[in-house]
């Protein structure tokens, strides 16, 4: 029988080692009374929408750091990315002409998973930094070790951030009318290709017109959902509350579960099982057929719209060859999915000076080729996974802002994997603009070609 904590009974993958067991039974305790984050009716409104995503009625967008990290959880670095993420929805919305649902990774994307449980530098040996919400990524053996103080700060900062989403959220879409108030450093570089600068342009008249005629459309628009990896599950297991006669995670609306916790007798499949959110699963290279089939069977035994939804992350190389057979298994067995392309983590590759990067062009062309592949599949896309900031940081290499290799130290801030910085993102949303356009074009003198025939 499932319950909150049956998970414990079951191999837990990429959990924090705390030297202090019973300190770390005080707070989940403490934890499990504070008041949950989101609420159950906004969970199951996001599933609905998720439903509608796998139709192609809406699209989701789903952007955030990698890692949040609680110093940036301040006015400025939340308003930055809010507006950032507000600004790629409207430009998105024009050129697929259907509503796009935000969902940041935010307030709360605070635990990683990590590839090794430490890291070694001139020979000494700590703790892998495993997210704000666990210790400090500061190379120190205090810092590094597991702190469940550390918990609560992260419940308390999430909370922050969901208020000022909240509160500040019609606001960004009012601003998007005004140019001046656009970020002016992102946007300058932008402006400088005419193309970007016509469909800008555009978008903003269209947008401009449609409030003339409807005053209450930004209040219409001004929903915004969060997600987060359900990693630590004692803290996810704390912010799992009964609602009626079922179990709902209220720290996020739509948690996910990574390749490295995701085999189907893991503790965190079983955590999973037991919640009514929209589940997102990462789905990799590695992933098999059986693999997602076994775990889709546990997480959605009833096969309902929109409880699952397929992140794939697969690499601009390998996207060809993998995302086929993944959609014709999911046809072949007739699950209901949602499908989103995550360009970011298949696409990391590390430069000779030992850094962490993403170049533009791989992104680009993985989302391109995803949503080739599913049309031709006749599959639906239905959103979008990026990890980016409002920040000017010089993480990920191309795009107008020219960031080039030996421009990465300048401004390289991540706390784990490389982020696009505002520029770098506004520029992917108006060159999916351009992509959608062109694959729908296509497909639309395909279907008018079968008429004349
Ligand atoms: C992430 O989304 O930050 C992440 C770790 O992704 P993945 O598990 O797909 O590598
Ligand atoms: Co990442």
């Amino acid at each position: 029988m499932w319950t909150p904590t049956s998970w414990q009974s079951m191999p837990q993958e990429q959990q924090a080692d705390y030297p202090d067991k019973q300190q770390l039974n005080k707070t989940i305790e403490e934890l499990s009374l504070l008041p949950p984050l989101v609420s159950a009716s906004e969970v199951l409104e996001l599933r609905e929408l998720t439903a509608k995503a796998a139709i192609g009625d809406v699209f989701l967008l789903q952007g955030g750091d990698c890692a949040e990290s609680f110093i940036d959880c301040n006015q400025a670095s939340i308003n930055r990315k809010l507006q950032l993420i507000t600004q790629m929805s409207l430009l998105m919305m024009y050129g697929l002409g259907q509503p796009v649902v935000r969902i940041g990774r935010m307030a709360g994307q605070y635990a990683k998973p990590r590839s090794a449980h430490t890291e070694t530098i001139d020979g000494t040996s700590l703790p892998s930094y495993r997210g704000d919400l666990i210790n400090e990524v500061l190379f120190c053996p205090i810092k590094r070790e597991p702190d469940p103080e550390r918990l609560l700060k992260g419940y308390s900062l999430a909370s922050l951030t969901l208020n000022y989403i909240r509160t500040n959220n019609k606001e960004q879409i009012d601003r998007f009318c005004e140019p001046e108030r656009w970020q002016s450093d992102a946007m300058a570089s932008l402006r400088q290709k005419p193309e970007y600068e016509k469909t800008i342009e555009a978008v903003r008249h269209s947008f401009s017109m449609l409030k003339a005629l409807s005053p209450g459309l930004s209040k219409s628009l001004d929903s915004f959902y969060t997600c987060h990896e359900a990693l630590h599950l004692h803290y996810e297991q704390a912010l799992t509350r009964k609602v009626g006669n079922k179990w709902f995670n209220l720290s996020t609306h739509m948690p996910w579960v990574g390749m490295r916790t995701a085999k189907p007798d893991s503790a965190h499949i079983e955590y999973l099982r037991g919640i009514e959110n929209p589940i997102a699963i990462k789905v990799g290279p590695r992933m098999t057929q059986k693999w997602l089939s076994n775990i889709i069977e546990r997480l959605n035994p009833e096969n309902s719209a929109g409880r699952i939804t397929l992140i794939t992350r697969l690499g601009s190389d390998k996207v060809a060859k993998l995302l086929p057979p993944l959609i014709e298994c999911i046809k072949d067995r007739n699950y209901a999915v949602t499908w989103v392309c995550d360009p970011m983590h298949g696409n990391t590759r590390v430069t000779k000076k030992g850094i962490k990067t993403r170049h533009l062009t791989d992104i680009v062309s993985e989302v391109r080729q995803s949503l080739e592949i599913h049309k031709s599949h006749e599959s639906v896309l239905g959103g979008i996974h990026l990890e980016l900031t409002g920040e000017n940081v010089t993480e990920c290499i191309g795009g107008v802002c020219s960031v080039s290799e030996n421009d990465l130290n300048r401004a390289y801030r991540t706390l784990v994997d490389p982020r696009l910085n505002a520029s770098q993102a506004t520029e992917l949303a108006l060159e999916m603009v351009k992509i959608f356009k062109q694959i729908n074009l296509k497909s639309d003198q395909l279907s008018q070609n079968k008429l004349n025939f």
